[in-house]
């Protein structure tokens, strides 16, 4: 049976299962996705399905149930959960804004975490985009970090707190439009 953790207008989210395993591998392997992420075995992912402090999350749309993307989660055992990976399949059509915002929402309205934090290529500026525009800032950079095809990476680190989540959603749905990159509010 399903677990369906939230549900918005098109998309919901539900934890995934062994089933899942085959889409999660090839959706980390597809060279759009592979480039910007640093994937985890099967091994890792088979045993994420018995753990209580990670977990891999199945974004679908409601109308076709089909599966259009995938979330792993980790540091769920902690008030500071990680968003390890995100990736959307179906791209371009505001699916990942969408289920971005779902689980959004899950964590701080019904999980309760603290703190949100996500790491990204420094070159990944539709993420990037993405991740700032809905609320995350950035808060370092960790240089060089990761080395990919003989070239060293660096990776910026973003980060969300519960009450500047709820801030932001306020202020959106108020109206308000936060200018990314810098302190000044306008309406
Ligand atoms: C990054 C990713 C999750 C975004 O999901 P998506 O469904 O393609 O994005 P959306 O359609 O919701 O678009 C989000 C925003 O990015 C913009 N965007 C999307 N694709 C774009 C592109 N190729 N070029 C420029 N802008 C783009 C959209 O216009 C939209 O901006 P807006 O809401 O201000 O209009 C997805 O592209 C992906 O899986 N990429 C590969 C893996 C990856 O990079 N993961 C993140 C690792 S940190």
């Amino acid at each position: 049976m399903k677990e369906i953790l939230i549900a918005g207008g098109r998309l919901r989210l539900r934890r995934a299962n062994l089933d899942d395993l085959n889409y999660i591998m090839t959706l980390q392997y597809a060279p759009e996705n592979l480039k910007f992420i640093v994937p985890f075995d099967e091994d890792y992912h088979r045993e994420i399905f018995t753990c209580a402090d990670k977990t891999d999350i199945i974004v679908e749309e409601i109308d076709t149930g089909q599966a259009v993307g995938y979330f792993m989660l980790r540091e769920l055992d902690s008030p500071c959960a990680e968003f390890t990976h995100v990736i959307i399949d179906k791209k371009g059509v505001g699916y990942g804004r969408e289920a971005l915002k779902l689980l959004m929402k899950w964590t701080f309205e019904v999980k309760k975490f603290h703190r949100i934090w996500i790491d990204c290529k420094d070159y990944n500026y539709v993420a990037l985009r993405l991740y700032e525009s809905l609320g995350f800032v950035r808060e370092g950079v960790l240089r060089e970090i990761i080395f990919t095809d003989g070239v060293w990476e660096n990776l910026i680190v973003l980060g969300i707190l519960d009450r500047e989540y709820y801030l932001h959603r306020w202020t959106t749905a108020n109206g308000i439009q936060w200018s990314v990159g810098s302190d000044e509010w306008s309406v």
